[in-house]
């Protein structure tokens, strides 16, 4: 049997076995004697009597190791030309004292710092410092506009806030106090701790608000000693996109993040101590919470952090720089990226300028991975391009070519095979598992593996309608696809109204609710179609309210701009189309998929339910032809 076969049926006929000699590359204070809780099933938890510190595992363990000399974070900004190497007692110091600052306003066990910041080390040390003291983060996305931001305060009710004066985007700085102060003016419930990290290039400073100014309080502060929490409590909050307007806070723990972490770390990416690590994602992603944070730093490894973009920062070179400076082992970004650098450098003659022979693996994620463009940087990179596929709730991989464990032939299109821990089936929409090769909804046998998520948010019911209620005794993933004859995973897309933007995750739903708001609009769909470059966007179809005489490029500026205000810039709405009527079943579901698959030029077939196929004809002939 392949070392894979093997671990992977030992992680489902002895998962507590399995996962107890994982949990051996973790420091705990005290120790695990059981894996798995499942006294409460469906809802499980993992390492029920174990405790820890999650900050020791990434940063004082590897220092007492006499490793702190050891590079643990580069911080390279395209954007502002500068570059910082932490090493790990440096990085420990900063993570410390900030811990201290944290500590010194109150901040402690259990409770909630929301962390606003652009992609600079600071966002590191912030989640790090409240990891120390046990205090729960959540970071929002930068490119997110006030009212999500005080969405998620009013749902995680914080007693902190940490933010800078802005992040920086190409041809634009985003000043980040007046959206801070706005969302806590539209929140019912106001941290009473805010701190700014200043930063030169952006006007605006904690002073302008009354609030705290980071390197003052920093550079007094006494650094904290670790807070020992359960395995079982929460590192962190992170909130994404559902199939309805209201995002759901994802609940991650400390104890089966820390394990699963470092068993992917080695197992999936083959990355250790000595390895250069570069995820180019945002630490508002779970990419960049597992991957840019947690994951190398639990290994020891040194993990690079990059503001900017892969193109037009100054170039499309700027990946193949960082590579070739940093002597980058690994790179983890996501199929958007390599497509925005293919377009700009179809032939990638900017390589020429680098020497990239530290790479040894390309790995990507966050979005399918199309056969087009894994052909293209295997042939330009000269290095396995390996897909693999996972979620923001499961927080690592679910399916995986694990280059730690047993590297596998890749085929183009599948992310290759279920990781250990998750017994991955494909069911109909009666719960029946499919056979090989057959389409389905892609579900996980429970329990899934440490590391993913232990509920939402003060939401036990939304986490059990959402996950666990459609397929009793499966996880729901929200993606279809299929298994083929050699136990290879396809998965082809959501089967829900969430869509994929850029590797960047959004429901329709919330852009839908937005629209709905404006006066001419009676009723809109918003439904993700194919884009060349992101993946999918979203494209927009309002009906008008009767009698409502209103030029559509004014309805489609104002309906733009209203989204960017309202849900922020990261939504990239840009296309709206007035139409007659929305094609509805009989109980009034729209039929997004149809709309979906007429503009992307697909075959469809009209559903038995339709209330009026008339409307999806006229509809047809009015879309088709856009294409
Ligand atoms: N703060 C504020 N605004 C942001 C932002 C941030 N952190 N990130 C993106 N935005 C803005 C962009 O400036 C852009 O604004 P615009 O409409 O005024 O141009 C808008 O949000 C859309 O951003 P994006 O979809 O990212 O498009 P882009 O043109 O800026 O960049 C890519 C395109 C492909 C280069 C970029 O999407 C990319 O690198 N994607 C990789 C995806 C990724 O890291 N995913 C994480 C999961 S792995
Ligand atoms: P997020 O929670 O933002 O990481 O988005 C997760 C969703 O992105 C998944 O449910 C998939 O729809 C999609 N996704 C992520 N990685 C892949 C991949 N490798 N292949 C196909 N889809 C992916």
């Amino acid at each position: 049997m392949s070392s894979y076969a093997q671990e992977f049926a030992r992680s489902i006929s002895d998962r507590d076995g399995f996962w107890l000699d994982a949990a051996a590359a973790v420091d705990w204070v005290t120790p695990p004697t059981r894996a798995l809780d499942d006294s409460a099933a469906p809802i499980y938890r993992w390492f029920p009597d174990a405790e820890l510190n999650t900050s020791v595992n990434a940063l004082d363990r590897h220092v007492a190791a006499g490793n702190g000399e050891r590079i643990a974070l580069i911080w390279d900004s395209a954007m502002v030309g500068e570059q910082r190497s932490f090493t790990y007692a440096e990085l420990l110091d900063e993570v410390a004292r900030f811990a201290g600052v944290l500590a010194g306003r109150g901040v402690g066990k259990g409770d909630r710092v929301i962390i606003y910041l652009p992609m600079i080390p600071e966002a590191a040390i912030a989640m790090l410092a409240c990891a120390r003291i046990g205090a729960v983060h959540s970071v929002v996305f930068g490119g997110f506009a006030a009212p999500e931001l005080a969405t998620r305060i009013d749902d995680a009710e914080p007693v902190a806030l940490i933010t800078a004066s802005g992040g920086l985007e190409p041809g634009r700085t985003i000043e980040y106090l007046p959206i801070v102060a706005k969302a806590v003016e539209l929140s019912a419930v106001a941290p009473s701790t805010i701190i700014v990290k200043d930063r030169p290039q952006v006007p605006g400073s904690a002073a302008d608000h009354g609030w705290l100014d980071w390197d003052g309080l920093a550079a007094g502060a006494q650094p904290a000693g670790p807070t020992t929490v359960a395995a079982t409590d929460p590192l962190y909050i992170l909130y994404t996109s559902g199939t309805t307007g209201k995002p759901k806070g994802v609940v991650r723990d400390n104890g089966g993040h820390a394990v699963a972490l470092a068993w992917s770390m080695r197992n999936v990416y083959d990355i250790g101590a000595d390895d250069v690590w570069w995820t180019a994602s945002d630490v508002g992603w779970v990419v960049g919470h597992s991957y840019i944070v947690y994951g190398p730093l639990l290994v020891g490894a040194t993990t690079v952090m990059y503001e900017g973009k892969p193109v037009g920062t100054p170039d499309a070179g700027a990946f193949w720089r960082i590579i070739d400076e940093h002597k980058v082992n690994a790179l983890f970004t996501a199929p958007t990226a390599i497509r925005a650098i293919r377009k700009v450098d179809p032939e990638a003659a900017e390589l020429a300028r680098y020497d990239v022979s530290s790479l040894r693996t390309l790995f990507a994620a966050g979005e399918r991975l199309d056969p087009d463009t894994f052909h293209w940087a295997g042939r330009v990179l000269g290095v396995p391009v390996v897909d693999h596929w996972w979620q923001t709730e499961t927080g690592w991989s679910i399916v995986a070519n694990l280059r730690g464990l047993e590297p596998m032939p890749i085929k183009a299109g599948s992310p290759t095979v279920p990781v250990p821990g998750y017994d991955v089936k494909v069911v109909d929409a009666q719960g029946a598992e499919l056979s090989a090769t057959e389409e389905g909804n892609i579900v996980v046998s429970l329990p899934l593996p440490p590391g993913t998520l232990a509920g939402l948010w003060r939401d036990e019911a939304r986490y059990r309608d959402s996950y666990l209620s459609a397929f009793p005794g499966f996880y729901l993933t929200g993606d279809s696809g299929y298994i083929d004859a050699d136990g290879y995973v396809v998965v082809l897309g959501r089967s829900d109204d969430v869509i994929n933007v850029a590797g960047h995750r959004l429901s329709t739903g919330s852009i839908e609710a937005v629209v709905a708001t404006h006066p001419a609009v009676a009723e809109c769909a918003v439904v993700g179609i194919a884009d060349d470059l992101k993946g999918q966007r979203p494209s927009g179809y309002v009906v008008l309210k009767a009698g409502v005489d209103i030029d559509p490029d004014t309805l489609r500026s104002e309906l733009v701009a209203t989204v960017r205000e309202e849900i922020g810039a990261v939504a990239t709405f840009r296309d709206v189309t007035v139409v007659a009527a929305l094609p509805k079943t009989r109980s009034g579901k729209i039929l997004r998929k149809t709309m979906r698959q007429i503009v992307d030029g697909e075959q469809y077939t009209v559903p038995s339910t339709i209330e009026d196929p008339a409307v999806l004809d006229a509809l047809a002939q009015q879309l088709a032809p856009q294409r």
